[in-house]
Order: C-alpha cells, then structure tokens, then sequence
C-alpha cells in the first residue's frame, strides 16, 4: 500500500530523512514515532507529494509520488500537523469548501454523515474559532475524510490535547480503521503509538532505527524496568522478567520502582536520549 525504498531529503544542510525503507500493509495502522526533527513531518510531506524526495523514491499503491502525483493525491488524504482550518468560518462551511474543491460527490448527504462520525453535527454552525483544540482536530480528520481516501497520513493528530481529549481521537481512529482504511500517523507518544498502531518505525535524526510491533520492540529490551533514584538522578535497568527484576531490585538500598517496559525504554537503549 505504500512503500518507500531509500527514501532521503536534504534542507541544505540537514538531513532530515536518510535511506528510509518501509513497507504499509493494506489496512494497517503504522506509526513513525520520533522526537522533534526526527523526521516524520519530512516523510509525511513526501509520501503525500507535497515535497520531492532528494534521493530515493516512494510508491502509494503502486503509484510513483513524484511521477504519478495525481493518482496518487486521489487516493490519499493529510490531516497536517498544524490546525490549518479556516477558523473564522462554520464547521459546515470549511467542509463545504473543501469538499466543493475536491468535486465530492452528493457532498451535502456525505458531510453530515461526516460531522455525526465526529460527533460535530450539533456544531456544524458555530464558527470554529470557537472550538476547543480536540473538536478542531476531529473537524481537521473529517475534512481529510471528505474525499473519501484510502490511505490517510496522521501528521501528529493529538499533539498537544489533554488525555482525555487524546483517547477521543484514538477512538474515532480505531474506527475509520475498523473500516479498512489504511493509516499512516506520526507521533511523539508513547502511548499513542503502543494504543494504536499493529508496526511502530522509530526515527531518530532521519534515520530510521527500529521497526516492528510495539511487543516485539519492547521484548528487545526485556519485560521489565527498575527504576531508582540515587544522588538527585534517576537510573534504568532493564530486567528480562520480573525475577530478574526483583533480583536488581533487592540490590537497591534506596526506594525502586519496577514497571513494564515501554517504548521510550527501547528509544533510551538505542540513542542514550529521552523520547519525551
Ligand atoms: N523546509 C525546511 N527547510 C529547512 N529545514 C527543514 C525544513 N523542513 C524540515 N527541516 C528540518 O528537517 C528536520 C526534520 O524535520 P521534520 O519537520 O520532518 O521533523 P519532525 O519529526 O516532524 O519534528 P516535530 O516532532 O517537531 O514535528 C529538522 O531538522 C528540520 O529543522
Ligand atoms: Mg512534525
């Protein structure tokens, strides 16, 4: 569905994105998790022809992004990872708009089924600067879904949304994947990534440095973490299960904590940096 074979762009100087390699199955969720500059937005702007790859190239069923970028803008749509709404207008209008654009057909009937999947059909007039951040971001996915894509690009869908606001989201994206479309987000959390995604491709500093289920990744590290405090800084061991783990924790004078291991422990083991 979609496949990018060394995939690399260069802004200058930097390397945002080097030899990416990946493959999206038909009706999955794959995540690219990766801290600021990692290199999601880059791969994004190009798996979605809005930026032409330095070297390498990538395929969206089949189709060349940069040599068949009509075809491939029809079967694919991006919520961006900046609110690009038009906020002194309705819900209604700014979906009306777009999907005028994109010559949605019987857009009216689709736009309401729309809105009611979003949960936004009894503020489909009010003027979306007066939305709250989760309510914008929902509008955001339901205006992408207008054209009635078959692979969606995610750049981000709930940076900066309160917990409970963020399970929202996840929820409405299990959904549209329960209906088969095939999902590709990026994120910077943890646990947005384990929730949601079937695959998880780090990124760290363009380069892509682990790719595989959320289980299998955070089996490579070991089940279990001891976490302890000592002199002001926290420490990190890895335990294979939870025997090992009681066995380092007994060697700890001081308080320890023992916990499953996640996603930002195997980000830690293989760049020595923190995720978040
Ligand atoms: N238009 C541009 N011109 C110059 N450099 C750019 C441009 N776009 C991105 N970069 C650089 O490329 C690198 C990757 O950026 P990118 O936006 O892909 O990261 P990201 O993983 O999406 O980060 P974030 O989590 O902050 O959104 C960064 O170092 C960034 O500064
Ligand atoms: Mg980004």
């Amino acid at each position: 569905m979609i496949r990018t074979e060394g995939l690399t762009k260069r802004y200058q100087q930097v390397m945002a994105l080097t030899d990416l390699n990946l493959e999206v199955t038909a009706g999955e969720i794959f995540g690219l998790l990766g801290p600021n500059g990692a290199g999601k937005t880059t791969t994004v702007k190009i798996l979605t022809t809005l930026a032409k790859p330095t070297a390498g190239r990538a395929f969206i069923q089949g189709y060349d992004v940069v040599a068949q970028p009509l075809a491939v803008k029809q079967r694919i749509a991006v919520c961006p990872q900046e609110i690009n709404l038009d906020k002194e207008l309705t819900a209604y209008e700014n979906l009306l708009i777009y999907g005028k654009l994109y010559r949605v057909p019987d857009l009216k009937k689709r736009l309401w089924d729309l809105l009611a999947i979003g949960e936004l059909a009894d503020r489909a007039n009010d003027l979306v600067k007066n939305f709250s951040g989760g309510q914008q971001r929902r509008l955001l996915i339901l205006r992408a879904l207008l054209s009635r894509p078959q692979v969606l690009f995610l750049d981000e869908p709930t940076v900066g949304l309160d917990p409970q606001i963020r399970r929202q989201i996840w929820e409405m994206i299990q959904q549209l994947h329960e209906q088969g479309l095939t999902i590709l987000l990026t994120t910077h959390y943890i646990e947005e990534a384990e929730k949601l995604c079937a695959r998880v491709g780090i990124l760290n500093r363009g380069r892509l440095i682990a790719l595989d289920t959320p289980a299998a990744l955070v089996q490579r590290v070991g089940g279990y973490v001891v976490e302890s405090q000592e002199n002001g800084r926290r420490h990190y061991a890895l335990a294979r299960d939870k025997k090992e783990a009681y066995a380092l924790a007994h060697t700890h004078h001081q308080d320890v904590t023992i916990r499953r291991s996640n996603l930002e422990d195997v980000f830690i083991q293989l760049t020595g940096e923190r995720l978040q």
